[in-house]
């Protein structure tokens, strides 16, 4: 279920590199998005550039700047408490998310993952990984899934799929580029859904 939009819906990204799913969250420009928070938990990461070609607020929680895991996703729920976001999208996020934050927003956070969910997720199960897995399984198909985010790996209710074909001569590089198109329309789509406007 979706949350219903009747005022501006504050929109968090969580990210960790290039961006290119957050470009596409942005580009689609739904009305009644308003992009509150772009937390990257890498300093550099392209997407934080992204952000501010978009004059979006943007902010580094770096993993590596912490003693501990527990301190650093202590920083990470401080910072999306004062963002206050109605829905939060991971777009290429690289860290799991605490007990706490997912508790602290469960049913609001969205994922997108380049496989067919449930298969080819859980922990080890990212970027080019997923790929390689897919091509050595023999698969006719693979695509992407956009779910909700629970304390699993890759494991909340799924919302959406595409599907493409796997073709022969295929590469991990080669399948991701062609899921990653997919996966951009896709994760627009979801996210208006989501958030109560279907689309026109
Ligand atoms: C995408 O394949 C996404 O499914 C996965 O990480 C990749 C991120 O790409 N979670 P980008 O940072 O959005 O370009």
């Amino acid at each position: 279920m979706g949350v219903v939009a009747q005022r501006p819906v504050r929109v968090a990204a969580l990210v960790s590199g290039n961006g290119t799913n957050l470009q596409a969250l942005i580009d689609a420009k739904i009305p009644q998005v308003e992009f509150v928070l772009v937390l990257s938990s890498k300093e550099g990461a392209y997407a934080l550039e992204r952000a501010k070609n978009a004059q979006i607020p943007s902010v580094v929680v770096s993993y590596k700047a912490f003693d501990t895991e527990e301190r650093f996703q202590q920083e990470v729920l401080v910072k999306l408490k004062e963002a206050k976001p109605d829905v939060i999208c991971l777009a290429g996020y690289m860290r799991k998310l605490s007990q706490e934050i997912v508790t602290a927003f469960r049913g609001k956070i969205l994922n997108i993952h380049p496989a067919l969910l449930p298969k080819y997720g859980g922990p080890g199960m990212y970027g080019a990984h997923v790929h390689a897995a897919v091509l050595a399984a023999g698969e006719k198909e693979s695509g992407c899934t956009v779910h909700l985010v629970d304390e699993h790996y890759d494991h909340g209710d799924i919302l959406a799929q595409e599907r493409v074909p796997v073709l022969p001569g295929d590469t991990p590089v080669t399948l991701a580029n062609r899921i990653l198109v997919l996966e951009h329309q896709l994760y627009v789509r979801t996210l208006k859904e989501f958030i109560g406007k279907k689309d026109d």
